[in-house]
């Protein structure tokens, strides 16, 4: 019965067989008919094999296929790990620096891959990025308080008095009641780390501006548990994998 197949469903990793194209659809390749004649021309190769039929179901789960030479194993959803540059803006229509979406694939736009929370264009380190709806909704929305950690270098001196007032909290304009640091160190005059729980616009600068100092630099380290690795070069990416998808859930690294 079909009670039974959802019971059974729900407890288990669904299984999935698609046409492949549909596959090739769902991975960003174009539209249906642009699918279609891919396979049709004996480009598409799906488990080793080149396949001809368009219409030939294949199970998704980690499906390894290739389209004119090039590799690609299937994925649902895409979640990634962008190290940032700084010059570039995270919009698809970005104003005056090139953007973000220039760094991936064009079937990972073509899928509406989306930048989970947004870096100003001279920010950089950590950002994620995704094309699954409910996890950016939970990882931006501001109920969730995920803790994200921001490396400082300031213009002058950090002093104490700077340090209480952000962990204090500071009014910043257009903002009701105080925006305060879940926590905030120095590690020398021109240096600070800084974890705050919001993302709201040019909060850092803001909050740093508002303590009376100012931001020179701005690179974000940690989102949650997870860190960005230093192995990962500054403009590139690489695909999150359930444990990093779990740290983000974590506490921060001490
Ligand atoms: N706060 C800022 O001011 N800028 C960023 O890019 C991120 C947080």
């Amino acid at each position: 019965t079909i009670f039974a197949f959802l019971c059974r469903n729900s407890f288990t990793m669904p299984t999935m067989e698609m046409t492949l194209e549909k596959i090739l659809q769902r991975q960003g390749f174009g539209s249906r008919k642009l699918c279609r004649t891919l396979v049709r021309q004996g480009r598409v190769h799906a488990g080793d094999v080149v396949c001809t039929d368009p219409d030939r179901r294949f199970e998704t789960d980690a499906l390894h296929f290739s389209v004119d030479g090039e590799d690609w194993v299937y994925r649902e959803h895409l979640y990634i790990v962008l190290n940032k540059p700084s010059g570039f803006e995270c919009s698809h229509q970005p104003q005056h620096h090139s953007s973000v979406f220039t760094l991936f694939p064009t079937q990972f736009i073509q899928r509406g891959l989306q930048c989970v929370g947004r870096l100003d264009q001279d920010t950089t380190g950590l950002l994620l990025l995704s094309d699954d709806g409910d996890f950016i909704h939970r990882y931006t929305s501001p109920k969730k308080k995920v803790p994200k950690v921001y490396e400082i270098s300031t213009n002058a001196e950090i002093d104490e008095s700077q340090l209480e007032k952000l962990k204090n909290g500071v009014q910043l304009k257009d903002e009701t009641g105080m925006t305060k640091a879940l926590s905030c160190e120095s590690f020398d005059e021109y240096r600070m780390r800084l974890v705050i729980a919001e993302g709201k616009y040019h909060q850092v600068k803001r909050m740093v501006a508002a303590a009376g100092n100012r931001v020179e630099k701005l690179h974000r380290s940690a989102i949650g548990g997870f860190a960005l690795e230093e192995s990962l070069p500054a403009g590139e990416w690489r695909y999150l994998d359930v444990n990093d998808l779990n740290k983000l859930d974590e506490p921060l690294d001490p």
